[in-house]
Protein backbone atom coordinates (compact mmCIF):
# COMPACT_ATOMS: atom_id res chain seq x y z
CA UNK A 1 0.00 0.00 0.00
CA UNK A 2 1.30 3.54 -1.26
CA UNK A 3 -0.48 5.45 0.97
CA UNK A 4 -2.77 6.53 3.24
CA UNK A 5 -6.12 8.01 3.08
CA UNK A 6 -7.85 10.12 5.83
CA UNK A 7 -10.33 7.92 7.96
CA UNK A 8 -13.15 10.53 6.98
CA UNK A 9 -12.60 9.79 3.89
CA UNK A 10 -12.94 6.40 4.86
CA UNK A 11 -10.49 3.30 4.31
CA UNK A 12 -10.54 1.78 7.37
CA UNK A 13 -7.67 -0.49 6.51
CA UNK A 14 -5.19 2.55 6.11
CA UNK A 15 -5.91 3.66 10.10
CA UNK A 16 -4.68 0.70 11.22
CA UNK A 17 -1.61 0.63 8.54
CA UNK A 18 -0.72 3.96 9.43
CA UNK A 19 0.55 3.08 12.76
CA UNK A 20 3.00 0.62 11.68
CA UNK A 21 4.29 2.84 8.87
CA UNK A 22 8.03 3.62 9.50
CA UNK A 23 9.19 7.43 9.41
CA UNK A 24 11.22 6.52 7.07
CA UNK A 25 8.68 6.12 4.20
CA UNK A 26 8.07 8.05 1.20
CA UNK A 27 5.10 9.90 1.17
CA UNK A 28 3.64 8.61 -2.09
CA UNK A 29 0.80 10.34 -4.23
CA UNK A 30 -2.50 8.41 -3.85
CA UNK A 31 -2.98 4.93 -4.71
CA UNK A 32 -6.11 5.58 -5.71
CA UNK A 33 -7.19 9.07 -6.90
CA UNK A 34 -11.06 8.12 -7.42
CA UNK A 35 -11.26 9.25 -4.07
CA UNK A 36 -10.17 12.65 -4.53
CA UNK A 37 -12.54 15.43 -5.67
CA UNK A 38 -11.82 16.33 -9.31
CA UNK A 39 -12.38 20.03 -10.23
CA UNK A 40 -12.72 21.41 -13.92
CA UNK A 41 -10.85 24.46 -15.30
CA UNK A 42 -11.69 25.79 -18.63
CA UNK A 43 -8.49 27.53 -19.67
CA UNK A 44 -8.99 29.84 -22.96
CA UNK A 45 -6.87 31.03 -25.85
CA UNK A 46 -6.22 34.51 -24.83
CA UNK A 47 -4.30 35.72 -27.59
CA UNK A 48 -3.15 39.38 -27.12
CA UNK A 49 -4.86 40.30 -24.83
CA UNK A 50 -2.48 41.12 -22.09
CA UNK A 51 -2.07 43.38 -19.08
CA UNK A 52 -1.80 46.63 -21.24
CA UNK A 53 -5.06 45.77 -23.62
CA UNK A 54 -6.51 45.08 -20.53
CA UNK A 55 -6.31 48.37 -18.72
CA UNK A 56 -6.82 50.03 -22.19
CA UNK A 57 -9.61 52.11 -22.89
CA UNK A 58 -10.25 48.73 -25.74
CA UNK A 59 -11.41 46.28 -22.65
CA UNK A 60 -14.72 48.45 -23.16
CA UNK A 61 -16.43 49.62 -20.08
CA UNK A 62 -14.09 47.25 -18.41
CA UNK A 63 -10.30 48.73 -18.31
CA UNK A 64 -11.33 50.93 -14.97
CA UNK A 65 -12.20 48.52 -12.98
CA UNK A 66 -9.04 46.22 -14.40
CA UNK A 67 -7.22 49.38 -12.97
CA UNK A 68 -8.92 49.40 -9.63
CA UNK A 69 -7.98 46.07 -9.09
CA UNK A 70 -11.52 44.16 -10.27
CA UNK A 71 -11.35 40.58 -10.22
CA UNK A 72 -11.56 38.43 -14.25
CA UNK A 73 -14.56 36.51 -13.01
CA UNK A 74 -16.58 39.11 -11.24
CA UNK A 75 -17.15 39.91 -14.47
CA UNK A 76 -15.92 36.66 -17.01
CA UNK A 77 -17.56 33.90 -14.86
CA UNK A 78 -18.61 30.65 -17.41
CA UNK A 79 -17.59 33.34 -20.28
CA UNK A 80 -14.09 30.99 -20.97
CA UNK A 81 -15.95 29.19 -24.11
CA UNK A 82 -17.11 32.47 -25.90
CA UNK A 83 -14.08 34.24 -24.87
CA UNK A 84 -11.84 31.80 -26.20
CA UNK A 85 -13.95 31.35 -29.55
CA UNK A 86 -13.80 34.86 -30.58
CA UNK A 87 -10.16 34.96 -29.93
CA UNK A 88 -9.04 32.17 -31.42
CA UNK A 89 -11.03 32.58 -34.64
CA UNK A 90 -9.43 36.16 -35.14
CA UNK A 91 -12.26 38.41 -34.59
CA UNK A 92 -10.54 39.80 -31.69
CA UNK A 93 -6.74 40.23 -30.09
CA UNK A 94 -5.49 37.58 -32.55
CA UNK A 95 -3.36 39.05 -35.49
CA UNK A 96 -2.77 35.76 -36.97
CA UNK A 97 -4.80 33.25 -36.32
CA UNK A 98 -4.23 29.69 -36.67
CA UNK A 99 -6.25 27.32 -38.95
CA UNK A 100 -8.92 24.99 -36.67
CA UNK A 101 -7.15 25.97 -33.31
CA UNK A 102 -9.68 24.95 -30.87
CA UNK A 103 -10.42 27.47 -27.94
CA UNK A 104 -10.42 26.19 -24.82
CA UNK A 105 -8.75 22.96 -23.04
CA UNK A 106 -10.73 21.82 -20.15
CA UNK A 107 -8.32 20.93 -17.30
CA UNK A 108 -9.53 18.40 -14.45
CA UNK A 109 -7.59 18.32 -11.91
CA UNK A 110 -7.20 16.57 -8.45
CA UNK A 111 -5.22 17.93 -5.36
CA UNK A 112 -4.07 16.07 -2.35
CA UNK A 113 -1.52 16.62 0.40
CA UNK A 114 0.12 15.14 3.72
CA UNK A 115 3.04 16.40 5.65
CA UNK A 116 5.60 16.02 3.34
CA UNK A 117 3.90 16.78 -0.27
CA UNK A 118 1.33 18.48 -2.33
CA UNK A 119 -0.01 16.10 -5.17
CA UNK A 120 -1.71 17.30 -8.11
CA UNK A 121 -3.23 15.19 -10.61
CA UNK A 122 -4.10 16.61 -14.21
CA UNK A 123 -5.87 15.36 -17.34
CA UNK A 124 -6.81 17.33 -20.35
CA UNK A 125 -7.68 16.65 -23.68
CA UNK A 126 -5.59 17.08 -26.84
CA UNK A 127 -5.74 18.44 -29.82
CA UNK A 128 -3.63 15.95 -31.76
CA UNK A 129 -3.90 12.34 -31.57
CA UNK A 130 -0.62 11.86 -30.74
CA UNK A 131 1.51 13.26 -27.70
CA UNK A 132 3.37 16.33 -28.69
CA UNK A 133 6.40 15.29 -27.22
CA UNK A 134 9.09 16.12 -30.00
CA UNK A 135 11.35 19.82 -29.91
CA UNK A 136 13.65 21.27 -31.31
CA UNK A 137 14.56 18.46 -33.47
CA UNK A 138 17.69 18.98 -36.33
CA UNK A 139 17.69 17.33 -39.56
CA UNK A 140 20.88 15.81 -41.79
CA UNK A 141 20.53 17.81 -45.13
CA UNK A 142 23.05 15.56 -46.51
CA UNK A 143 25.57 17.40 -46.31
CA UNK A 144 25.06 19.31 -42.44
CA UNK A 145 22.90 19.66 -39.87
CA UNK A 146 19.63 22.27 -39.63
CA UNK A 147 17.27 22.81 -37.17
CA UNK A 148 13.99 21.31 -38.62
CA UNK A 149 10.01 21.91 -38.01
CA UNK A 150 8.81 24.93 -35.06
CA UNK A 151 5.62 25.64 -33.18
CA UNK A 152 2.64 26.10 -35.37
CA UNK A 153 2.78 30.06 -35.08
CA UNK A 154 6.06 29.72 -37.60
CA UNK A 155 5.65 31.05 -41.12
CA UNK A 156 7.70 27.47 -42.32
CA UNK A 157 5.03 25.50 -39.97
CA UNK A 158 2.16 27.40 -41.81
CA UNK A 159 3.47 27.40 -45.03
CA UNK A 160 3.59 23.65 -44.69
CA UNK A 161 7.24 23.82 -45.70
CA UNK A 162 8.28 22.15 -42.07
CA UNK A 163 6.15 19.95 -39.82
CA UNK A 164 5.02 20.99 -36.51
CA UNK A 165 7.34 19.94 -33.92
CA UNK A 166 7.08 21.28 -30.43
CA UNK A 167 6.18 20.18 -27.25
CA UNK A 168 2.85 19.95 -24.99
CA UNK A 169 3.04 21.65 -21.48
CA UNK A 170 1.37 21.94 -18.46
CA UNK A 171 2.05 25.38 -16.40
CA UNK A 172 1.78 26.44 -13.00
CA UNK A 173 2.04 29.34 -11.20
CA UNK A 174 1.32 30.08 -7.52
CA UNK A 175 1.47 33.18 -5.60
CA UNK A 176 1.14 32.90 -1.58
CA UNK A 177 -0.37 36.18 -1.48
CA UNK A 178 3.04 38.74 -1.49
CA UNK A 179 1.87 39.32 -5.28
CA UNK A 180 -0.81 42.20 -5.74
CA UNK A 181 -3.86 41.78 -8.01
CA UNK A 182 -2.53 38.24 -8.63
CA UNK A 183 -5.69 36.65 -6.86
CA UNK A 184 -7.70 38.92 -8.89
CA UNK A 185 -5.89 38.77 -12.10
CA UNK A 186 -3.37 36.17 -11.82
CA UNK A 187 -1.49 35.17 -14.94
CA UNK A 188 -2.59 38.28 -16.99
CA UNK A 189 -0.69 40.43 -14.04
CA UNK A 190 2.76 38.52 -16.00
CA UNK A 191 1.52 38.98 -20.02
CA UNK A 192 2.68 42.48 -21.28
CA UNK A 193 3.17 44.15 -24.58
CA UNK A 194 7.11 43.99 -25.63
CA UNK A 195 7.26 40.36 -25.12
CA UNK A 196 7.69 37.19 -27.65
CA UNK A 197 4.91 37.45 -30.00
CA UNK A 198 2.97 40.38 -28.34
CA UNK A 199 2.68 43.56 -30.00
CA UNK A 200 5.76 46.27 -29.52
CA UNK A 201 8.35 43.59 -29.56
CA UNK A 202 11.63 45.56 -28.87
CA UNK A 203 14.55 45.16 -30.75
CA UNK A 204 17.93 43.75 -29.60
CA UNK A 205 19.66 47.03 -29.05
CA UNK A 206 16.54 48.63 -27.27
CA UNK A 207 16.83 45.24 -24.90
CA UNK A 208 20.74 45.70 -24.96
CA UNK A 209 20.39 49.24 -23.61
CA UNK A 210 18.26 48.24 -20.32
CA UNK A 211 20.91 47.95 -17.35
CA UNK A 212 18.80 44.69 -15.76
CA UNK A 213 17.80 42.72 -19.60
CA UNK A 214 20.99 44.14 -21.28
CA UNK A 215 24.39 42.30 -21.24
CA UNK A 216 25.59 43.78 -17.84
CA UNK A 217 22.56 41.94 -16.21
CA UNK A 218 20.16 39.31 -17.72
CA UNK A 219 21.77 39.27 -20.93
CA UNK A 220 18.26 38.46 -22.51
CA UNK A 221 17.68 38.05 -26.08
CA UNK A 222 13.71 39.34 -25.46
CA UNK A 223 11.34 40.09 -23.24
CA UNK A 224 9.49 36.95 -21.28
CA UNK A 225 6.83 37.58 -18.65
CA UNK A 226 7.63 39.65 -15.47
CA UNK A 227 5.18 41.05 -12.62
CA UNK A 228 4.29 44.84 -12.64
CA UNK A 229 5.96 45.35 -9.24
CA UNK A 230 9.45 44.76 -10.90
CA UNK A 231 8.93 47.81 -12.86
CA UNK A 232 8.80 51.92 -11.70
CA UNK A 233 5.77 53.03 -13.69
CA UNK A 234 1.68 52.84 -13.45
CA UNK A 235 2.09 51.30 -16.84
CA UNK A 236 4.83 48.69 -15.57
CA UNK A 237 6.48 49.36 -19.29
CA UNK A 238 9.46 46.19 -20.20
CA UNK A 239 12.15 49.03 -20.09
CA UNK A 240 11.08 50.72 -16.98
CA UNK A 241 13.03 48.19 -14.95
CA UNK A 242 13.19 48.93 -11.31
CA UNK A 243 17.13 49.11 -9.88
CA UNK A 244 18.67 45.61 -9.49
CA UNK A 245 19.33 46.06 -5.15
CA UNK A 246 15.67 47.08 -5.54
CA UNK A 247 14.54 43.88 -7.22
CA UNK A 248 17.13 41.81 -5.15
CA UNK A 249 14.93 42.85 -2.42
CA UNK A 250 11.74 42.23 -3.74
CA UNK A 251 12.74 38.88 -3.97
CA UNK A 252 13.90 38.34 -0.69
CA UNK A 253 10.90 39.57 0.47
CA UNK A 254 9.11 37.06 -1.23
CA UNK A 255 7.08 39.44 -3.90
CA UNK A 256 7.33 36.60 -7.39
CA UNK A 257 5.72 34.15 -8.22
CA UNK A 258 6.52 30.45 -8.41
CA UNK A 259 6.26 29.49 -11.78
CA UNK A 260 6.88 25.39 -13.18
CA UNK A 261 5.83 23.72 -16.00
CA UNK A 262 6.23 19.95 -17.03
CA UNK A 263 7.33 19.66 -20.63
CA UNK A 264 6.30 16.69 -22.41
CA UNK A 265 10.01 16.80 -24.44
CA UNK A 266 12.45 18.46 -22.17
CA UNK A 267 11.36 16.87 -18.41
CA UNK A 268 8.75 14.44 -18.95
CA UNK A 269 10.97 11.62 -20.24
CA UNK A 270 12.74 11.37 -17.09
CA UNK A 271 10.24 12.06 -15.14
CA UNK A 272 10.15 15.95 -13.73
CA UNK A 273 8.95 19.45 -14.36
CA UNK A 274 11.11 22.26 -14.58
CA UNK A 275 11.14 24.94 -11.67
CA UNK A 276 11.55 28.84 -12.06
CA UNK A 277 9.84 31.77 -11.04
CA UNK A 278 8.64 35.83 -12.21
CA UNK A 279 9.80 38.59 -11.04
CA UNK A 280 11.43 41.24 -13.38
CA UNK A 281 11.63 38.30 -15.87
CA UNK A 282 10.70 34.80 -16.30
CA UNK A 283 13.27 33.18 -14.46
CA UNK A 284 14.85 29.21 -13.99
CA UNK A 285 15.55 28.47 -10.10
CA UNK A 286 18.93 28.42 -8.80
CA UNK A 287 20.58 24.99 -10.40
CA UNK A 288 20.46 23.22 -13.47
CA UNK A 289 17.58 22.41 -15.14
CA UNK A 290 16.71 18.46 -17.01
CA UNK A 291 17.37 19.51 -19.99
CA UNK A 292 19.97 21.35 -21.80
CA UNK A 293 21.10 21.73 -25.91
CA UNK A 294 22.22 18.58 -27.52
CA UNK A 295 23.99 21.14 -30.37
CA UNK A 296 27.16 22.39 -30.25
CA UNK A 297 26.71 25.97 -31.64
CA UNK A 298 30.34 25.93 -33.38
CA UNK A 299 30.32 23.35 -35.77
CA UNK A 300 26.29 22.92 -35.56
CA UNK A 301 26.45 18.80 -35.42
CA UNK A 302 24.23 17.16 -32.59
CA UNK A 303 26.85 16.26 -29.35
CA UNK A 304 25.23 13.10 -28.29
CA UNK A 305 23.22 10.34 -30.58
CA UNK A 306 20.73 7.96 -30.00
CA UNK A 307 22.82 4.71 -28.88
CA UNK A 308 21.63 1.92 -31.64
CA UNK A 309 22.81 -0.39 -28.86
CA UNK A 310 19.69 0.38 -26.91
CA UNK A 311 17.40 1.91 -28.87
CA UNK A 312 17.94 0.42 -32.42
CA UNK A 313 18.88 3.50 -34.66
CA UNK A 314 21.12 5.84 -33.78
CA UNK A 315 18.48 8.93 -34.98
CA UNK A 316 15.19 8.86 -36.39
CA UNK A 317 13.84 9.93 -39.87
CA UNK A 318 11.90 12.65 -41.29
CA UNK A 319 9.09 10.26 -41.71
CA UNK A 320 9.53 9.16 -37.70
CA UNK A 321 8.49 12.71 -36.84
CA UNK A 322 5.12 11.97 -35.10
CA UNK A 323 5.32 8.35 -35.13
CA UNK A 324 5.23 8.01 -31.12
CA UNK A 325 6.81 4.04 -31.02
CA UNK A 326 10.26 6.06 -32.27
CA UNK A 327 12.47 7.17 -29.79
CA UNK A 328 11.91 11.25 -29.63
CA UNK A 329 14.43 12.00 -26.60
CA UNK A 330 17.84 11.76 -26.11
CA UNK A 331 18.59 11.23 -22.32
CA UNK A 332 22.26 11.65 -21.33
CA UNK A 333 21.92 8.45 -18.69
CA UNK A 334 19.82 6.73 -20.42
CA UNK A 335 20.01 6.02 -24.56
CA UNK A 336 22.84 8.62 -25.83
CA UNK A 337 26.48 7.94 -27.10
CA UNK A 338 28.25 10.86 -27.72
CA UNK A 339 28.15 12.05 -31.45
CA UNK A 340 29.46 10.53 -34.46
CA UNK A 341 30.44 12.63 -36.79
CA UNK A 342 31.43 9.80 -38.98
CA UNK A 343 28.46 7.20 -38.46
CA UNK A 344 27.48 6.79 -41.93
CA UNK A 345 25.00 10.51 -41.87
CA UNK A 346 21.58 10.25 -44.45
CA UNK A 347 20.00 13.00 -45.81
CA UNK A 348 16.87 13.35 -43.58
CA UNK A 349 18.31 11.57 -40.75
CA UNK A 350 16.22 14.18 -37.12
CA UNK A 351 18.13 13.70 -34.04
CA UNK A 352 16.77 16.09 -31.38
CA UNK A 353 18.49 19.57 -30.62
CA UNK A 354 17.43 19.08 -27.00
CA UNK A 355 19.10 16.55 -24.38
CA UNK A 356 17.21 15.38 -21.42
CA UNK A 357 19.11 14.63 -18.01
CA UNK A 358 17.96 13.71 -14.40
CA UNK A 359 21.48 13.21 -13.04
CA UNK A 360 22.60 16.38 -13.97
CA UNK A 361 19.26 18.24 -12.80
CA UNK A 362 20.89 19.97 -9.41
CA UNK A 363 19.62 22.85 -6.87
CA UNK A 364 16.54 24.12 -6.23
CA UNK A 365 15.92 23.96 -10.42
CA UNK A 366 15.66 20.26 -10.04
CA UNK A 367 12.81 20.65 -7.42
CA UNK A 368 10.30 18.53 -9.33
CA UNK A 369 11.72 15.15 -9.83
CA UNK A 370 8.53 13.51 -9.08
CA UNK A 371 6.41 14.20 -12.18
CA UNK A 372 5.03 11.00 -14.12
CA UNK A 373 2.94 11.54 -16.66
CA UNK A 374 0.84 9.45 -19.51
CA UNK A 375 -0.54 10.01 -22.90
CA UNK A 376 -3.93 7.57 -23.68
CA UNK A 377 -6.67 7.52 -25.94
CA UNK A 378 -6.31 11.73 -26.70
CA UNK A 379 -5.54 12.63 -22.96
CA UNK A 380 -2.75 13.71 -20.75
CA UNK A 381 -2.50 12.42 -17.41
CA UNK A 382 0.27 13.79 -15.29
CA UNK A 383 0.27 13.06 -11.53
CA UNK A 384 2.62 15.71 -9.65
CA UNK A 385 4.57 15.74 -6.30
CA UNK A 386 5.66 18.56 -5.25
CA UNK A 387 7.65 19.37 -1.69
CA UNK A 388 5.50 21.20 0.62
CA UNK A 389 8.88 22.78 1.86
CA UNK A 390 11.49 22.45 -0.96
CA UNK A 391 14.03 23.93 1.16
CA UNK A 392 14.94 26.43 -1.67
CA UNK A 393 12.25 29.75 -0.06
CA UNK A 394 14.49 32.11 -1.97
CA UNK A 395 13.11 31.15 -5.19
CA UNK A 396 9.95 28.92 -4.31
CA UNK A 397 6.26 29.16 -2.76
CA UNK A 398 6.07 27.05 0.49
CA UNK A 399 3.22 25.38 0.91
CA UNK A 400 1.84 25.86 4.46
CA UNK A 401 -0.98 23.67 5.95
CA UNK A 402 -3.77 26.06 6.87
CA UNK A 403 -3.01 28.45 3.95
CA UNK A 404 -4.65 28.92 0.84
CA UNK A 405 -2.75 30.03 -2.30
CA UNK A 406 -3.27 31.46 -6.12
CA UNK A 407 -2.44 29.59 -8.65
CA UNK A 408 -2.49 30.17 -12.26
CA UNK A 409 -2.69 27.17 -15.03
CA UNK A 410 -1.96 27.14 -18.71
CA UNK A 411 -1.66 24.54 -21.41
CA UNK A 412 0.11 24.57 -24.47
CA UNK A 413 -0.91 22.39 -26.72
CA UNK A 414 -0.51 21.08 -30.53
CA UNK A 415 2.83 22.41 -31.41
CA UNK A 416 2.59 26.07 -30.27
CA UNK A 417 4.43 28.13 -27.91
CA UNK A 418 3.93 31.84 -26.34
CA UNK A 419 0.79 33.47 -26.59
CA UNK A 420 -0.74 30.50 -28.38
CA UNK A 421 -1.44 28.77 -25.14
CA UNK A 422 -4.79 28.24 -23.26
CA UNK A 423 -4.97 29.80 -19.77
CA UNK A 424 -7.14 29.98 -16.68
CA UNK A 425 -8.39 32.42 -14.82
CA UNK A 426 -6.88 32.21 -11.35
CA UNK A 427 -8.28 29.81 -8.27
CA UNK A 428 -7.30 29.64 -4.44
CA UNK A 429 -6.47 26.21 -3.39
CA UNK A 430 -6.92 26.19 0.18
CA UNK A 431 -4.44 23.69 2.38
CA UNK A 432 -6.38 22.90 5.37
CA UNK A 433 -8.45 25.83 4.89
CA UNK A 434 -11.11 27.60 2.44
CA UNK A 435 -10.56 27.63 -1.00
CA UNK A 436 -12.87 27.92 -3.96
CA UNK A 437 -11.10 24.21 -4.50
CA UNK A 438 -9.72 22.17 -1.45
CA UNK A 439 -6.77 20.61 -1.09
CA UNK A 440 -7.75 16.84 0.48
CA UNK A 441 -5.59 15.94 3.86
CA UNK A 442 -4.02 12.40 3.89
CA UNK A 443 -2.60 11.03 6.80
C1 LIG B 1 -15.87 45.26 -14.99
C2 LIG B 1 -16.07 44.04 -15.75
C3 LIG B 1 -14.84 43.40 -16.35
C4 LIG B 1 -13.69 43.03 -15.72
C5 LIG B 1 -13.30 43.21 -14.26
C6 LIG B 1 -12.89 42.37 -16.73
N1 LIG B 1 -13.54 42.39 -17.92
FE1 LIG B 1 -12.86 41.61 -19.68
N2 LIG B 1 -14.43 42.37 -20.67
C7 LIG B 1 -15.49 43.01 -20.07
C8 LIG B 1 -16.44 43.38 -21.11
C9 LIG B 1 -17.77 44.08 -20.87
C10 LIG B 1 -15.90 42.93 -22.33
C11 LIG B 1 -16.52 43.00 -23.70
C12 LIG B 1 -16.24 44.28 -24.35
C13 LIG B 1 -16.87 44.29 -25.72
O1 LIG B 1 -17.98 43.78 -25.88
O2 LIG B 1 -16.23 44.81 -26.59
C14 LIG B 1 -14.65 42.30 -22.02
C15 LIG B 1 -13.81 41.73 -22.97
C16 LIG B 1 -12.72 40.96 -22.66
C17 LIG B 1 -11.95 40.23 -23.61
C18 LIG B 1 -12.12 40.21 -25.12
C19 LIG B 1 -13.01 39.13 -25.57
C20 LIG B 1 -14.45 39.54 -25.52
O3 LIG B 1 -15.24 38.75 -24.99
O4 LIG B 1 -14.80 40.61 -26.02
C21 LIG B 1 -10.99 39.57 -22.90
C22 LIG B 1 -9.93 38.63 -23.43
C23 LIG B 1 -11.16 39.92 -21.52
N3 LIG B 1 -12.22 40.78 -21.39
C24 LIG B 1 -10.38 39.45 -20.52
C25 LIG B 1 -10.42 39.90 -19.19
C26 LIG B 1 -9.47 39.54 -18.19
C27 LIG B 1 -8.31 38.58 -18.36
C28 LIG B 1 -9.80 40.22 -17.05
C29 LIG B 1 -9.07 40.23 -15.74
C30 LIG B 1 -7.74 40.78 -15.76
C31 LIG B 1 -10.98 40.98 -17.37
N4 LIG B 1 -11.33 40.78 -18.67
C32 LIG B 1 -11.65 41.79 -16.47
C33 LIG B 1 -15.67 43.24 -18.73
C34 LIG B 1 -14.72 43.00 -17.75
Amino acid sequence: MKSILAPAIGVAAGVVFALSVPSNVRAEPPADWSMIPTTMLTLFYPGQGGYDWLRSSEHKRAYAKVIAGDSCVSCHEGEEKEIGQLIVAGERLEPNPIEGKNPTVDLKMQIAYDAENAYFRFQWPTQMDRPGQMHDYMRFDGEKWEFYGGARSEDAVRSGGEPPVYEDRLTLMIDDGSVPGFAAQGCWLTCHTGMRDMPGEPTKEQIAANPILGPDGLNAGDIRKYLPLSRTAEEAEWDATKLAEQIAALKAEGKFVDLMQWRAARSAPVNMADDGYVLEYRLFDEGKNPFSWNVDRKTMTPKFMLDANKVGVKAITVNDIGDPSKPYAVIREENAVPYDPDAGWQEGDVLPGRMVSREDAAGSAADNGQVTSEWKDGVWTVVWTRKRNTGHPEDDKIIEDGKAYNFGFAVHDDNVTTRFHYVGFPVSIGFGTEGAIQATRLQ
